[in-house]
């Protein structure tokens, strides 16, 4: 499977104790290296692949892996224009190309309502609030429905 946007590798490892083939990705070599770091003090580092890159042009074959996981991902993505939100399609899009026939895309993010109310430093950054809400995944029935019709294609 592949751990899209892995971070420090939390979730990494706890599939990684499940599954022998997790691909921990992400764009931040720190992160990637923190990751390693963790998987291999906890003895896993036989099922763990670690390999840096953009969400949006994923340096992977199509039909590679059976599960794609966004893990509180999808959020930071800049949306690409006034539109919607191009950068999460695209990221999907991207994840359907890799996943095989059948594959499963598993996607937690945060509500708008979450980011809305959800973050203690709001009050330092005036900005911060704005700029986060543009980044999560609409709530209108267009975005909805292309989401939707995105993770039917994908799975
Ligand atoms: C909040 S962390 C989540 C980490 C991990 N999935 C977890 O749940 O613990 C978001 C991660 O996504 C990565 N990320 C954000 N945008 C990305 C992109 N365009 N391409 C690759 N990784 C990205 C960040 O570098 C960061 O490590």
């Amino acid at each position: 499977m592949l751990d899209a946007g892995c971070g420090t590798g939390n979730y990494t490892i706890e599939l990684a104790r499940h599954m022998a083939h997790v691909t921990a990705f992400d764009m931040n070599d720190a992160m990637l290296g923190e990751a390693r770091v963790k998987v291999h003090a906890a003895g896993l580092g036989q099922n763990v692949e670690f390999r840096s890159g953009q969400l949006l042009d994923l340096p992977f074959a199509a039909a590679d892996f059976d599960m794609v996981m966004f893990n509180q991902v999808l959020h930071h993505l800049e949306p690409l224009n006034e539109v919607g939100f191009n950068n999460h399609l695209h990221a999907i899009n991207e994840a359907a190309r890799v996943l095989r026939r059948g594959g499963v895309v598993l996607i937690n993010t945060c509500s708008k309502a979450q980011i809305a109310d959800g973050y203690w430093y709001y009050s330092l950054a005036p900005n911060a609030r704005s700029r986060c809400l543009e980044r999560t995944i609409g709530s209108s029935a267009f975005m909805k429905t292309k989401l939707t019709c995105y993770l039917a294609f994908a799975v």
